[in-house]
C-alpha cells in the first residue's frame, strides 16, 4: 500500500494510492458514473459501455492499476493493460467535484507516476503507449515527460450531419466501387492499413500499424470490442478499384451514442491518394449515418497529420478539443 500526502491551496488532504485489485465494482461505480458525465458533456460520447467493461475487469481482480482513496472515498483511478512487450494506459480519471483543481491535478499526476512506474518495471515490457482523451493537451506532460515519453498532440474533431458538407465533389479519375465491411475483410484491410501508415506519425503512436499482424489486432479490437464505441457495419466502407477489384481505401465507423458516429479508421492505399477517394469514403459514410438520423460525426487526428486535417476541415469538421498521445520506447 502506497501513501501520499497532498497539500493544496487552503486544504490538506491525505490520499492513499492503493492497487486496484483491492477494490470491487461497487467501490468504483460512483467514480465511473462521474466520468461518464464528463465524456458525455465534453465529447458527446456515451462511455457507459466501456465503464461497465472496466467494472467487470475490476471485479475479476485482473486489471492492473491504482485507485486514489480519500477518507474512504475513491476519488480517482488509473489502469493499464499489458500486450506482450507493450503496456497501454487504459485510463486515468480524477473526479474534480471533490477537491480543488490543483489538488485533483496532483492526485492525477501521482496516479500516473505510479502507473507509469508499474508499466516500465513490468518484466519484458519495452514500450508503452497512452492516449488520454479527456485530459487537455499538456495536462499530463509532466509525469510522462519525466519518464521519457514522447508527446504527440491530437485533435478531437466533429461535424454536424444535419446538413450536407459544403465541399464540392472531387472530379475523380478512377472508377471506384463502394461496399460495406464484411467479416472476410480483416486480412486485406490489415494489409492496407500497414501500407497506408508506413513512415507515418500514427505508426509511432500506435505500433500496431507497423505490421499486418499488428493491424489485424487493431481491427479485431475495433470490430469486436466496445473500447472505441460500438462498431457500425453499415457505415464502415471499403472502396475498390472497379478495373482491378483492388481494395484502395477504407473508412471504419462506430457509434459512440445512439445518434453520434465516430470514425475509428480512414486510410487510402498510397497508390490511390489525392484522387478524391478519402473524401468519397468519408462522405459516403456520413451520408449513410445521416440517412439513419445520426446528428453528428467525430474523429481523432494527430496534429502533425496536416493532410488529413486539411481533408477533415474541407468536409466541415472542426477541432473541439486537443489532447495528448504519449509513447515510450524503452
Ligand atoms: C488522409 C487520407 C485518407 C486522404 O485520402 P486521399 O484519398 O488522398 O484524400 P482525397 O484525395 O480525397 O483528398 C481530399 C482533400 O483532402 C485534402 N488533402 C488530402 N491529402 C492531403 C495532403 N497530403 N496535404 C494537404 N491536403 C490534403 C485536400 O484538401 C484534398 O483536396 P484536393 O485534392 O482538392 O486538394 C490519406 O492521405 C491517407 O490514407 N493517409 C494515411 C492515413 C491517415 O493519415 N489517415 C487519417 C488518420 S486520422
Amino acid at each position: 500500500m502506497l501513501c501520499a500526502a497532498w497539500c493544496a491551496s487552503g486544504e490538506i488532504t491525505f490520499v492513499e494510492i492503493i492497487e486496484l485489485r483491492h477494490f470491487s465494482s461497487g467501490d468504483l461505480r460512483p467514480l465511473l458514473h462521474a466520468e461518464c458525465e464528463i465524456w458525455q458533456s465534453q465529447l458527446d460520447w456515451d462511455y457507459s459501455g466501456s465503464a461497465e467493461m472496466v467494472l467487470r475487469y475490476v471485479d475479476s481482480k485482473i486489471l492492473p492499476g491504482f485507485a486514489a482513496l480519500d477518507r474512504g472515498r475513491v476519488l480517482g483511478y488509473a489502469f493499464y493493460v499489458l500486450e506482450g512487450i507493450k503496456g497501454v494506459v487504459g485510463d486515468v480519471f480524477v473526479d474534480r467535484a471533490h477537491g480543488s483543481e490543483t489538488a485533483s491535478r496532483m492526485v492525477e499526476a501521482r496516479l500516473l507516476q505510479d502507473l507509469i512506474g508499474a508499466i516500465q518495471d513490468s518484466p519484458g515490457v519495452v514500450r508503452a503507449e497512452a492516449q488520454l482523451l479527456l485530459l487537455p493537451t499538456g495536462m499530463a506532460a509532466e509525469p510522462f515527460g519525466a519518464a521519457r515519453f514522447a508527446r504527440h498532440p491530437r485533435l478531437f474533431m466533429a461535424r454536424s450531419l444535419e446538413s450536407q458538407a459544403t465541399a464540392a465533389p472531387h472530379p475523380g479519375t478512377i472508377p471506384f466501387g463502394i461496399r460495406t465491411w464484411e467479416d472476410g475483410d480483416f486480412q486485406q484491410v490489415a494489409g492496407l492499413i500497414s501500407a497506408a501508415y508506413l513512415h507515418h506519425v500514427d505508426a509511432e503512436i500506435n505500433d500496431q500499424y507497423q505490421s499486418t499482424s499488428g493491424s489485424l489486432r487493431f481491427l479485431n479490437n475495433i470490430v469486436r470490442f466496445p473500447g472505441c464505441g460500438t462498431f457500425d457495419q453499415q457505415s464502415s466502407l471499403l472502396a475498390h478499384d472497379l478495373r482491378t477489384n483492388q481494395i484502395a481505401g477504407v473508412v471504419l465507423c462506430s457509434t459512440i451514442r445512439a445518434d453520434v458516429g465516430h470514425v475509428t479508421q480512414i486510410c487510402v492505399d498510397p497508390r490511390y491518394r489525392s484522387k478524391g477517394l478519402g473524401e468519397l469514403l468519408m462522405e459516403s459514410a456520413a451520408a449513410r449515418l445521416r440517412h439513419r438520423n445520426f446528428r453528428s460525426l467525430s474523429l481523432t487526428v494527430t496534429q502533425a497529420n496536416h493532410g488529413a486535417i486539411g481533408l477533415y476541415e474541407k468536409l466541415g469538421f472542426s477541432a473541439q478539443h486537443i489532447f495528448d498521445a504519449f509513447v515510450w520506447n524503452g
